[in-house]
């Protein structure tokens, strides 16, 4: 069932877990994650980046292929579509009018008052069509898609003032975290987490879960994180496989095979996850 992210967030923050966010980049992505989540029976959120958008065709395209898969393969446990990062009202309103049920507003690099200002005007347009909204504050670094920033971390009350101003449904403040791979052990603000969960009633959502060390994500959790964002760390599970795969089968040319190659290591990713981010389900 395709949900927005509201009720799934609100029972993982009832519950102290976290809902895995996982980015997909292609179909076999998309169906070996909802099959593994259908058989943890657990709720989950399919990221989609622009880029991953353009590369898979468009959002009709993206909609589709998702709707096709949650019938054709039976899957009943909820699941939510969701624009990662959207750095426009005109993407966020382009995946909306698609079918996504919610998006993420990426205006972390305007001053305070442009990213309200594009924030509400998201929100306006999305909750008028039943669809949640997350949004950014502060600005989280590494790379993405290819486009490299640098950090700066969230105030709490700038991560107030954003909440008050624009309704938001989930909220991402950057406060240590990078995509991509960090250089060292990451270095986490977990004070000021702390602090902006006891004062804001909207879910925390923590980007660049990849290669945050086990001990950190249980704390970033009981400090009130309940979305966790995983990308790269399923590319790099699915690249190993495959590698060896047509290392060990030079000569195999169907890309079912080879893509396929791929299924267990992103399946077990995505299990592992789930038994961290989610215990207090299980
Ligand atoms: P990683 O690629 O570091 O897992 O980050 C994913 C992410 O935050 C997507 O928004």
């Amino acid at each position: 069932m395709l949900v927005n992210s509201k009720e799934i967030l609100l029972e993982a923050k009832k519950g102290h877990y976290a809902i895995p966010h996982f980015n997909i980049n292609n179909l076999e992505w998309a169906k070996y994650i909802l099959e593994e989540m259908e058989h943890l029976q657990k709720p989950v959120i399919l990221g989609v980046s622009e880029g991953a958008c353009k590369y898979m065709g468009g959002f009709d395209v993206i909609v589709g292929m998702v709707k096709g898969l949650l019938k054709d393969l039976s899957i009943t446990i909820p699941v939510c579509l969701h624009v990662d990062h959207g750095t426009s009202f005109e993407t966020c309103k382009k995946a909306i009018d698609a079918g996504f049920t919610s998006v993420m507003i990426d205006a972390s690099k305007l001053p305070l008052e442009e990213n309200i200002r594009l924030t509400k005007e998201v929100v306006e347009y999305a909750h008028s069509r039943g669809v949640t909204v997350e949004a950014e504050i502060g600005h989280i670094g590494g790379s993405e898609d290819n486009i490299t920033s640098t950090s700066s971390n969230a105030r709490l009350d700038e991560c107030i003032t954003l909440v008050k101003e624009t309704n938001i449904d989930s909220l991402a403040p950057a406060l240590g975290s990078v995509h991509g791979l960090y250089k060292g052990e990451p270095n986490l603000d977990f004070k000021t987490m702390k602090e902006i969960s006891e004062h804001l009633e909207v879910p925390l959502v923590l980007h660049g879960g990849t290669g945050i060390p086990e001990y950190q994500i249980k704390e970033a959790i009981s400090c009130g994180i309940n979305k966790i964002n995983i990308n790269t760390e399923l590319q790099i599970a699915w690249h190993d496989a495959v590698s060896k795969f047509i290392a060990e089968n030079p000569n195999s040319y169907d890309p079912r095979k080879v893509i396929g190659s791929g299924e267990k290591a992103i399946k077990e990713k995505v299990e592992e996850k789930v038994n961290l981010f989610m215990n207090r389900l299980s």
